[in-house]
């Protein structure tokens, strides 16, 4: 590993910065929190605000901001991020215009240089498996920087769980119960899509939650029929509706996932429309059944969950979860274990090296307990 590049300034407080990067998620305010009242009033250091993910360790002075126990009073409970997030950057493939060009550019001489010019002996860094490989690199090369793990997909490898999660559960669990009532009042199959793109955690736990009759995710290529079976068993029961939840990664056997905009360039893509794919798909196999035949002739609708998930309030478990990883990142700094990430082992707190971390997405594994759970639940995983 390479030695820390910015160990010593010539001054006695330290002064630590923060960003928050890739796509936002309930909790992250709690941590800055966290960050900065543990900073300032355990070892009362300096803490600076980085704006806008990576990009502010690109920019100027505008894209900083002094973080004091006064600037983070009433955060807690506030949804987004007050540092503004970046999804996109990576200051290894960082994006310009040149004359009507698009040049893909290695900023990080500008990173480790800006972060010498604001003389920050650590920088925190909260973000998703992305944002912990930038950061192992970055890391790699002399910046001197502790993860803190966040994401609603709950796909960050070394972490049972990451705060955001508890969240956008709750918000597509509440979303599957007002579904079902109007599904059973019409007799409709509801498609639910909630977001996972790697990982199907939210779409498997809110099913759970929700007591769905299917359940579809990125890491089980999902069979038609075999959904479409299940469906027909909904139908041919007293209650005649059926909730599917399926995460915006998931794809049937033998086929693709599903973009909204497929002819972007590949760092421009976002999931979406799997929910449309697969009523179309049931719709085309409804059509090939004897009209009239009551189980096979219901109406299906599609809700797609998006954004809602990540915004707003965090859980009371993510504002907790959020600001126990805020305050151990201050710990990593104090004790000088640099270069990794704090996470969660069952209920213990623990700390791993970025190297460790960020290698794949979290996914589910297929003989864990929860799809076991969904299976003696009768949920069809497709
Ligand atoms: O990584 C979290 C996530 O919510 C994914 O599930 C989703 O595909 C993605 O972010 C959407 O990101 P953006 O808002 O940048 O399109």
């Amino acid at each position: 590993m390479a030695p820390p590049l910015f160990s010593r300034f010539s001054r006695k407080t330290r002064r630590i910065g923060m960003l928050t990067a890739g796509g936002d998620c309930p909790g992250l305010n709690a941590v800055i929190r966290a960050v900065v009242k543990t900073a300032v009033l355990t070892y009362g250091w300096e803490v600076v605000g980085i704006k806008d993910g990576f990009e502010g360790l690109i920019g100027d002075d505008a894209s900083t901001v002094a973080l004091t126990t006064d600037s983070v009073q009433g955060i807690l409970a506030l949804g987004g991020t007050i540092l503004g997030a970046a999804s996109r950057t990576n200051p290894f493939l960082y994006t310009r215009r040149q004359q009507g060009n698009r040049i893909l550019l290695d900023v990080t001489p500008r990173v480790l240089e800006r972060i010498q010019e604001l003389q920050l002996d650590a920088v925190v860094v909260i973000g998703g498996d992305g944002t912990m490989r930038i950061a192992r690199e970055l890391h790699d090369m002399g910046a001197p920087l502790v993860g803190v793990p966040k994401t609603i997909d709950n796909d960050v490898e070394g972490t049972d769980v990451s705060f955001g999660f508890d969240t956008a559960v709750g918000v597509a669990t509440e979303a599957i119960d007002r579904l079902r009532t109007t599904a059973e009042s019409h007799h409709r199959a509801m498609i639910v899509e909630v977001m996972g793109r790697h990982s199907g955690w939210i779409a498997l736990h809110s099913g759970v939650a929700g007591g769905a009759d299917v359940v579809l995710i990125p890491e089980l290529p999902f069979d038609v029929e075999v959904i479409y079976r299940r469906l027909q068993r909904c139908f041919a029961e007293v209650r005649r509706s059926a909730i599917v939840v399926v995460a915006e990664g998931a794809y049937p056997v033998g086929g693709q996932t599903v973009f909204r905009n497929r002819a972007a360039s590949q760092d421009k893509r976002q999931l979406g429309g799997i929910g449309e794919y697969l009523a179309e798909l049931l719709h085309a196999r409804q059509e090939q059944e004897p009209a009239g035949a009551a189980e096979s002739d219901y109406d299906i609708r599609v809700t797609v969950l998006g954004h809602v998930q990540r915004g707003g309030t965090p859980s009371n478990t993510d504002r907790v979860l959020a600001t126990r990883f805020g305050a151990a990142a201050v710990r990593l700094v104090a004790h000088g274990k640099l270069g990794r990430m704090v996470a969660l082992r069952g209920e213990t707190l623990i700390d791993l090296p970025l190297a460790r971390v960020a290698r794949a997405p979290r996914t589910v594994p297929m003989d864990c307990d929860l799809i076991q759970t969904a299976r003696e639940m009768d949920i069809s995983l497709g």
